[in-house]
């Protein structure tokens, strides 16, 4: 089946990788599980992105055929570029695979995600998925999450309503800005507000519930109850299924 295609190999000396190294073996890796007649969903990100990068090369070097639905418009734009046709998400219902990373992820497969803005986009695709490949370096499994900080996107509209609703529950933090300080914009031309109080979710769903149900919250980036395989990948080259 398609876990044990998956095998560890090391790299041949003693030399420690860096994380973007991990991340580019981890989005190789990945890709190995993509096998021609899938349909396969795109998460969004850098360990995304190189696993995007692989399978495009797997296409055009490998004859791999496929097809995807993407979580950004960067992921899109990669494909395309790439030549792997496309399908519009609006028309897709289910996926055969979905490859995505994570800000962090706990035992329980349950995860943060949204660093990169596209949590809405890719909670979605999630959901399509018969099952989820997480790719993840080491430093990204955790026990509880929380440390990374709770990405949540909501409607500019009712702005300051929103996070005093947020506050009053105890949820602190920033509206995500851009360099030059303007607001960042997802995808969905929405804001993201980036929690950091509390520093724990020790019940996601739970946290998920409350601030899903305040008006103009459109999505958490809590993501838990999915079909979830963890790929990781360590400093020393070795990338391999965590355990379950
Ligand atoms: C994008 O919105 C995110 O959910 C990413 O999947 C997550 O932030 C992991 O990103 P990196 O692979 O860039 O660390």
């Amino acid at each position: 089946m398609l876990y044990s295609q998956v095998q560890e190999y090391y790299i041949p000396s003693d030399m420690t990788l860096d994380q973007t190294e991990i991340k580019r073996l981890i989005g190789k890796e990945a890709a190995q599980l993509v096998k021609t007649g899938m349909v396969v969903g795109l998460g969004s990100g850098t360990t995304a992105t190189f696993f995007i990068e692989s399978l495009v090369k797997q296409c055009q070097e490998e004859g791999l055929e496929i097809q995807v639905v993407s979580s950004s418009t960067k992921s899109l734009s990669l494909a395309q570029a790439g030549g792997i046709p496309t399908l519009d998400p609006q028309e897709v219902t289910k996926v055969d695979i979905v490859i995505d990373g994570a800000d962090e992820v706990n035992p329980q497969g349950q995860m943060i995600k949204g660093g990169g803005g596209a949590l809405t986009r890719e909670k979605i695709i999630a959901s399509m998925g018969k099952q989820m490949i997480v790719i993840v370096d080491e430093s990204k499994v955790v026990d509880h999450l929380g440390a990374f900080g709770l990405p949540i996107e909501f409607l500019e509209v009712g702005v300051a309503s929103t996070i005093a609703k947020l506050k009053a529950l105890s949820y602190r933090g920033k509206i995500r800005t851009n360099n030059e300080g303007s607001y960042y914009r997802t995808d969905n031309k929405n804001l993201i507000f980036d929690i950091d109080h509390p520093k724990q979710f020790l019940d996601p769903k739970k946290d998920h519930q409350q601030i899903i149900t305040i008006p103009g919250v459109l999505e958490t980036g809590l993501f838990f109850d999915l079909p979830v395989k963890v790929l990781v990948g360590y400093a020393d080259g070795t990338v391999k299924f965590r355990e379950e």
